[in-house]
């Protein structure tokens, strides 16, 4: 199986450099990306700015996967025959994959996971059960996505560990002076989002870490929304767990991953029980198998875990320091064209303010329903998001019951930006004359 790209551009694509020049990355991967291509509706080509929810996959991912169902399809770690060796090689060459696009010492700390919500969840029900008492202390924030909150809500309720949440600055940004002062030598675990998939944000992780570490505690990075966009390094954050979701990063749904430094994978027990995680299985007690595979309880997401290796793979020939410098090029294009839109209010910090903020905008409209403009916006093509983006708390610090998102991609064309501004001003004053 080859998952390297066939698109002359993208092959050519020179590796990631500490400062690369700005490229197009729409016009040399739009023909990797076919579904873009279709019309909507009157005549209209569809324009996808909802990369936050779930990206797109180039058909390097959709042959990957072809290949392997078609070719080599066979349960791993089990077999004697050639398919099962196949499955296999190519199943653990993904989870290397995995390791070199995050800097992991090794493929031992990448353990598979159905999405990164089940990722957190092994987290909190493994460490969190193992460690954490009554009066422990895990510092999360308001801005986080609802799976780096309800895992620790149940974890509370099992232990009787306080949860705590460090708030946000004027501009929509984490208020580190807020969790510093929240940290104590109670604190175990603080545990946070890299960029917020509602204000942009991008979290100094680094800082944190050394707050974090400075108090005895323990850093988990969710880099659902960084991972896709720019190049994220676990050693440089100062992590101690991440977790990541292939379908946000241009693969398959349905997979995902936990990274965690090797000694503290090593000291936790089993999260779920099942074939494939044992060494030895007695009718009364059992044995565990090495990392990463004791916390990979039956039959994994093969095909899945094959397909986002191959993701990986295309987003590394574009090299991701070219990705971010090409996606925040458009983000101050983005932000330029909603700002000069009467009744619009923006969540999260402007390029100003903030020059690597992510390449998405969460608004509201004063007055209108951001259901409602989605809708309309939909019926012309154009599809964004509209709700709570998994950011109840957030958006309710903000009195909102929802906003709208419009979130790129290295797809995104400026074109596809300016149509969508005015797609959206039209949506604006007709639904003002109506209501
Ligand atoms: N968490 C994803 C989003 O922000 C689903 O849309």
């Amino acid at each position: 199986m080859t998952a390297t790209s066939t698109n002359p551009l993208v092959s050519a694509a020179a590796p990631s450099t500490a400062a690369p020049p700005v490229s197009d990355l729409a016009a040399l991967t739009r023909p990797d990306f076919p579904l873009l291509e279709q019309i909507a509706c009157l005549g209209q080509p569809l324009i996808y700015l909802d990369y936050a929810a779930t990206s797109q996959k180039p058909r390097q991912v959709l042959e990957a996967l072809q290949q392997y169902y078609g070719h080599d399809n066979a349960n791993v770690h089990r077999g004697a025959h050639q398919l099962s060796a196949r499955a296999t090689d190519h199943f653990e060459a993904a989870r290397q994959k995995v390791a070199d696009f995050i800097g992991a010492a090794s493929a031992r700390e990448i353990v598979f996971t159905r999405n990164a919500s089940e990722a957190i969840n092994l987290v909190a029900r493994s460490w969190g059960d193992a460690n954490l008492k009554a009066g422990d202390e895990v510092l999360l924030s308001v801005m986080e996505h609802h799976s780096n909150l309800v895992p620790w809500q149940l974890l509370a309720a099992r232990t009787g560990c306080v949860l705590r949440h460090a708030g946000v600055t004027e501009t929509g940004e984490l208020d580190l002076a807020d969790l510093r002062a929240k940290l104590s030598e109670r604190t175990k675990l603080v545990s946070l989002v890299h960029v917020s998939n509602t204000l942009g944000c991008l979290n100094p992780m680094a800082e944190v870490a050394a707050l974090a570490h400075g108090v005895g505690a323990l850093l988990l990075v969710d880099a659902c929304q960084s991972l896709p966009h720019k190049p994220v390094d676990v050693v440089a954050l100062g992590a101690d767990f991440l977790v990541g979701s292939s379908h946000k990063l241009c693969g398959p749904t349905g997979m995902g991953f936990l990274w965690g430094r090797e000694a503290l994978l090593e000291a936790m027990p089993p999260f779920l029980g099942g074939g494939e995680m044992i060494q030895d299985v007695y009718l009364d007690h059992s044995s565990w198998a090495d990392l990463p595979h004791k916390f990979e309880a039956g039959t994994p997401a093969i095909g899945e875990a094959i397909g986002m290796g191959a993701a990986l793979d295309y987003l590394q020939n574009l090299g991701m320091e070219r990705i971010h410098a090409w996606e925040q090029q458009l983000t101050r294009r983005l932000f330029q064209r909603l700002q000069a839109i009467e009744g619009v209010r923006i969540l999260g910090p402007t390029p100003e303010q903030q020059p690597d903020r992510a390449a998405l905008a969460a608004f509201s409209v004063e007055g209108l329903h951001a259901n409602d403009i989605a809708a309309l916006l939909d019926s012309a093509g154009v599809c964004i998001r509209s709700g709570h983006h998994c950011t109840q708390p957030l958006h309710r610090h903000y009195g909102l019951a929802g906003t709208a998102r419009a979130s790129l991609g290295f797809t995104t064309t400026p074109e596809e930006i300016d149509r969508f501004a005015e797609e959206l001003e039209g949506t604006i004053g007709f639904l003002r004359e109506h209501s």
